[in-house]
């Protein structure tokens, strides 16, 4: 797990009334001073004529010591006092007597004796316990949220997710990058997920829609000439929940004009490799590893590959050009592939290549052979009597595997043979922890497919958004072939899109955008929108392409996404202070709530 470099914490005002000192600042150098502190009582204990209370703020924690025969009022307000009450305390650093020194506390050597206890506070006792981390149910711990955030560990988490913003922000002010909020009720366009809905009381019937990303605001912004844009703007998307999607998330927004894609690697990599070091103890060096697309796919099986292990998928049609076994010899005839993940020094059982077949059937496949080699030539396999012995030996060649290696294979159309083993990869590794611990392993996905035709939609779609521009040769190519509306020329055309990905998750995406108008009304006629369509939705936009749009590009990281993994936090949840849950309710405010008849009415809303 990652661990984190201590910052020198600022105190900030202070007032004197209340606290000279902050808990966790005292050390031995400063025995004799007298001090006053105020903070939350973490804990207390009666050991009869003298009492301890460790008194904990944000900065840390420290003994209190409150004995009955130095100051027996201090003394008697500390044996009625009980954990979370906030307290007063007047008192001298002392340290501590040879041996009751507490090396786990960093104000250890010493310890205030009380001359005086107050108590301005009185607290019910907590549902969480603040001196445990965690393992309560999240739905537990955040109706309680402002309690878990006293946990010291809980509280550190988001300084340093301040940490890390302040870290970007500088990052881009140092580097000529203006902050521009932009607006949050918005228009509801087309961009991929649904949209979360505000309906407006002044019109009636309409409604605006909470931002997806600023992507069309960030383009207005070269169009207006600041060049260099940034923003950490919220984002909204009302789609499927995951341990890394949330309804509401934090975006590091950025575009920038009169460049190309070099300048976005460029830039993201000096921020990341920046901020990595600023604030854990890992470091990663640039150039970070580049793939396209369809070079990612064809290795992993995702456009999103773990390089914290190897695994990679290889190609043995080659093997089985002749073979009588059925299954495969149907899926060559009719152009499909036939594949494999090579795991070696491993023989799983039986079992448990059934549970790896669970994860091929995620990505469509109908099976999953495998071929175990074990010794003095001796096979083991799925196919049993169908197996030819020859061609298990040139995929053991293809493969270079060994004696007491494992071979598993799934045959069928490419898309479904590469995905379904891209899960297999991945529920491989975690099964045999072959995920290399404590480090990040960063790299680009380059040329995103331009178009995808999506099942769902019965629709040809963006696959990054509208607004990225396709590769030149091929968008050249499909006007020279007088702009065919089916078959490779379409949907095989690139885009000049990126993704990064860290750890195998994707955590960001951005793209060098359309300038030129006549491309862009053609991108929405693709996409299946009448002229008419395209102004109603885009228009604004359409007509702000017309006065003078500089080339431009850009990146959206994912803040959350970034945090969780600097944190080692298994969700990003657990990095947003007052989170949502999977079915992006607050459990805390209970949000979303019914409204009263009075408030429909005046929107002008009837439920249905
Ligand atoms: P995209 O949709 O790829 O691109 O999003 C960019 C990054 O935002 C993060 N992200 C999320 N994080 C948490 N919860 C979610 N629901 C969620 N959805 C996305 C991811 C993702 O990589 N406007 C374009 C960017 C651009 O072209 O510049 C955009 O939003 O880390």
């Amino acid at each position: 797990m990652t661990k984190f470099k201590e910052f020198d914490e600022v105190a900030g005002p202070i007032n004197k009334d209340f606290r000279t000192h902050l808990c966790g600042e005292l050390r031995a150098d400063q025995a004799g001073q007298k001090v006053r502190l105020s903070g939350w009582v973490h804990h207390r204990r009666d050991m009869g004529g003298v009492i301890f209370l460790v008194l904990r703020d944000r900065w840390g924690i420290v003994q209190v010591t409150c004995d009955e025969s130095i100051s027996p009022d201090a003394y008697k307000v500390a044996s009625e006092v009980k954990n979370e009450y906030v307290v007063f305390v007047r008192g001298t650093v002392a340290v501590r007597p040879a041996g009751l020194e507490n090396p786990d506390m960093e104000t250890g050597q010493i310890e205030v004796k009380a001359k005086e206890l107050r108590v301005l506070t009185e607290a019910e006792p907590s549902p969480l316990v603040i001196e445990q981390e965690g393992g309560e149910e999240p739905s537990f711990r955040w109706k309680y949220r402002y309690l878990e955030l006293r946990r010291p560990l809980v509280q550190k988490r988001f300084i340093m997710r301040d940490r890390i913003l302040k870290f970007i922000r500088d990052f881009h002010h140092e580097r000529g990058f203006v902050e521009i909020e932009t607006p949050i009720l918005g228009k509801s366009t087309p961009e991929g997920s649904r949209d979360y809905l505000v309906p407006s009381r002044i019109e009636q019937g309409k409604f605006y829609a909470l931002p997806q990303s600023p992507q069309m605001f960030k383009q207005l912004c070269m169009i207006a000439g600041f060049d260099k844009y940034f923003q950490l703007p919220k984002c909204f998307r009302d789609e499927d929940l995951r341990a890394n999607r949330a309804p509401e998330f934090t975006q590091l927004d950025v575009e920038m004009s009169f460049i190309d894609e070099e300048d976005i690697y460029s830039h993201t990599e000096e921020m990341l490799v920046g901020l990595i070091g600023a604030v854990t103890d890992l470091s990663v060096t640039a150039p970070f590893p580049r793939m396209t697309y369809w070079e990612a796919m064809e290795k992993y099986g995702t456009d999103k590959p773990d390089l914290r292990f190897d695994l990679p998928i290889i190609d043995i049609s080659a093997a089985f050009e002749k073979t009588e076994f059925k299954i495969f010899r149907g899926v060559l005839d009719s152009g499909g592939t036939i594949r494999a993940i090579h795991l070696a020094g491993a023989q799983p059982s039986r079992k448990e290549i059934d549970g790896f077949q669970k994860e091929a059937a995620k990505g469509g496949a109908k099976g999953l052979a495998w071929i175990a080699y074990e010794e003095d030539d001796k096979l083991r396999s799925a196919m049993g009597k169908h197996l030819d012995e020859g061609e298990a030996l040139k995929v053991k060649e293809i493969c270079n595997a060994a004696d007491g290696d494992i071979v598993l294979i799934v045959a069928g159309e490419k898309k479904v043979v590469i995905e379904s083993l891209g899960y297999v990869r991945s529920e491989l590794a975690r099964f045999f922890n072959l995920i290399e611990p404590g480090v990040f392993r960063l790299c680009w996905v380059t040329d995103f497919p331009m178009f995808e035709y999506s099942e769902h939609e019965g629709k040809i779609v963006s696959q990054h958004h509208p607004f990225t521009q396709p590769n030149p040769e091929q968008w050249k190519a499909w006007v020279d072939a007088g702009k065919p509306m089916e078959g490779d020329l379409l949907y095989g055309m690139l885009s000049r899109s990126y993704d990064i990905v860290l750890n195998g998750d994707e955590i960001g995406g951005g793209s060098i955008r359309i300038h030129d108008q006549a491309q862009q009304k053609e991108i929405f006629r693709i996409l299946g929108h009448s002229e008419e369509e395209a102004k109603q939705l885009f228009g604004f936009f359409l007509e702000a392409l017309k006065y003078g749009t500089p080339p431009h590009g850009g990146i959206a990281p994912g803040i959350d996404r970034i945090v969780m993994h600097l944190l080692g936090a298994e969700s990003i949840a657990e990095c947003m202070a007052f989170p949502k849950t999977l079915k992006a309710s607050d459990i805390m405010t209970e949000a979303p709530t019914m409204v009263s008849e009075e408030q429909l009415k005046d929107l002008g809303l009837k439920l249905r």
